[in-house]
């Protein structure tokens, strides 16, 4: 909503659904997107996505992926939001985009990571990509509007939760997230 400014009836795909793609996609259906493409590589993933309003699933692993999610969508989507954290996922991101479509990425793969771009591609296809940190959020501004949406129920962030932990098993929980078993979990004191 606040870093690309998605409008009522745009294409969207996110790619990477963990808590932040998942954020995502409900910032997305907030937004009006008309389509909101979900890709992981993690089915289980694919199947919360749907409860939670993709209209589209695809598996990240599949080989015929990009191809599979630009024949969906009628040449590919408006914006693609890249929230894996991971080069390839930039690089599906950047296959999927329609003619003028825009790469957003929260993803924060190691500092040393590199993607080749194809320059002539970029141009010819009039792509952009464009980085967010924390959604572009200004706390002061969206916070309560956050907490207004939760209340009216449109923005179902509990969802996301996959269990309370107590602070002595706080290793144990890094080590679900790492298996991608848990989306979010509170450590309760
Ligand atoms: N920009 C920011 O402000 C900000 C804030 C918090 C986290 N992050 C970064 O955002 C990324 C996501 O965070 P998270 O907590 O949701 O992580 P997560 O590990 O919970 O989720 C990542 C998801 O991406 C999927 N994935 C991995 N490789 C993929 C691929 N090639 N194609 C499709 N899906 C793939 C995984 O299966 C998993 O479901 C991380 O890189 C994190 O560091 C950025």
């Amino acid at each position: 909503m606040n870093t690309a400014n998605v409008r009522p009836g745009d294409m969207v795909a996110v790619v990477g659904l963990g808590g932040v793609g998942l954020s995502c996609l409900l910032g997305a259906r907030l937004a009006g997107a008309q389509r909101i493409v979900a890709v992981d590589l993690s089915d289980e993933k694919l199947g919360l996505a749907r409860q939670l309003g993709a209209t589209d699933t695809f598996n990240a692993g599949d080989p015929g992926c990009a191809r599979d999610i630009r024949a969906a969508t009628g040449g590919g989507v408006d914006f693609a939001f890249e929230m894996a954290g991971s080069v390839k996922a930039l690089g599906l991101s950047l296959e999927i985009l329609d003619r003028g479509g825009s790469v957003v990425t929260a993803g924060l793969p190691p500092a040393a990571a590199t993607y080749a771009l194809n320059h002539s591609n970029l141009v010819g296809d009039e792509k952009a990509i464009r980085g967010s940190y924390m959604g572009s959020c200004v706390p002061e501004r969206d916070v309560p509007v956050f907490i207004e949406l939760y209340k009216q129920g449109r923005l179902p962030i509990d969802r996301l939760r996959s269990g309370t932990l107590p602070l002595a098993d706080i290793n144990a929980g890094f080590d679900r997230l790492a298996d991608v078993a848990a989306v979010r979990q509170i450590v309760a004191f």
